[in-house]
């Protein structure tokens, strides 16, 4: 199958793009402001928001999966216009693309586009933009939503960042092994899928022909915290670094969050034949990819 993957030096994407090509898919790989060389895949630089898109298109992919967005939740906050650029508008040209490549689209959207009130948010329940990161996601869904042959999949990762940054499980990792004090939220409830995972169901799904909204996260639900202490159990960390805190305790976010963005899954296992993962299961997953060098084959090593 040929894919467009965008976002492909992001966490999701990068992991999507080395695993679909190790399947033995035809991968063309799009990145912004940082190339990399993913084994197996065609790289494609590529700015989204105002980039030339016919190599895509004449590229003729089956499927594009778009990955790429202004992620951070608070920077969304503060730079509105570019947020609005990034995730509105590159999705719109992206979703444009696929129509004239008519090529299926799967849109990564996420797990913050409820109001948290409740748990195991559920595909038709209504969407609540409490943050500018969240209106600009739900936007963008209704964008996608248009195009014949699309999924727009809501979900929350952890894993092995193809970059030199940390995701959320390896600064876990490195605060942890290096001793540090680490906080972790008690009041932020979410779904986590590793992110190898989440690619295995992302590949079968860009291969049938489900059309609609598609939770597809973590089975079971756990607070930051929860997930931090478990992540210590499993690599026999000392959990008593672990500090509970609540989000109104850390004064440096910008943009308020919904307190549970735990997701049913549900239809997915219903779905898809690639199992999701409880989270233990994930997490024993990541452990064993980390003992046996996944991050350094990722990054080419
Ligand atoms: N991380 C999570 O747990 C989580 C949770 C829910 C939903 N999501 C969604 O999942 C998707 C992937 O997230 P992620 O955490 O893997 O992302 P990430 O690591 O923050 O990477 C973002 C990617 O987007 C690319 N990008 C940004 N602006 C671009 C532009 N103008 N043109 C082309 N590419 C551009 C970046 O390219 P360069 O670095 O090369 O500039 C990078 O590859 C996003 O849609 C996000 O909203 C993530």
């Amino acid at each position: 199958m040929r894919l467009f993957i965008s976002g492909a030096s992001g966490l999701l994407g990068g992991n999507l793009s080395y695993l679909a090509s190790q399947a033995g898919h035809d991968v063309l790989a799009g990145f912004n402001e940082h190339p990399l060389h993913i084994a197996g895949c065609r790289g494609i630089g590529l700015d989204l928001v105002k980039g030339d898109l016919s190599p895509v298109i004449s590229f003729k992919p089956h499927c594009i999966i778009h990955c790429a967005a202004l992620t951070s939740v608070d920077i969304c906050e503060t730079n509105r216009a570019l947020a609005w650029q990034v995730n509105v508008g590159a999705t719109s040209r992206v979703a444009e693309c696929a129509r004239r490549a008519s090529s299926r689209l799967i849109f990564i959207s996420t797990d913050s586009v409820f109001d948290g009130k409740k748990a195991y948010h559920k595909e038709g329940e209504r969407t609540v933009a409490l943050n500018y990161y969240a209106k600009t996601k739900i936007e963008a869904e209704r964008i996608v939503g248009r195009h014949k042959n699309h999924a727009v999949v809501r979900t929350n990762f952890y894993g092995f960042n193809i970059q030199q940054k940390h995701s959320f499980a390896e600064w876990l990792y490195a605060k942890l092994s290096a001793g540090d004090k680490t906080p972790a939220f008690t009041d932020f409830y979410f779904s986590p899928i590793l992110a190898n995972n989440l690619s295995d169901a992302l590949l079968e799904l860009a291969q049938n022909e489900f059309c609609g909204t598609l939770h597809v996260a973590g089975k079971g639900r756990m607070s930051k915290y929860e997930f931090a202490q478990l992540f210590a159990e499993l690599f026999s960390f000392d959990s008593a670094l672990l500090v509970p805190t609540k989000m109104s305790e850390l004064g440096s976010l910008k943009a308020v969050r919904p307190s549970d963005c735990s997701l049913d899954v549900s239809k997915a296992e219903r779905l898809l034949r690639t199992p999701l993962l409880g989270i233990r299961a994930g997490l024993e997953l990541f452990k064993r990819l980390h003992e046996q060098g996944y991050r350094e084959r990722l990054r080419g090593r």
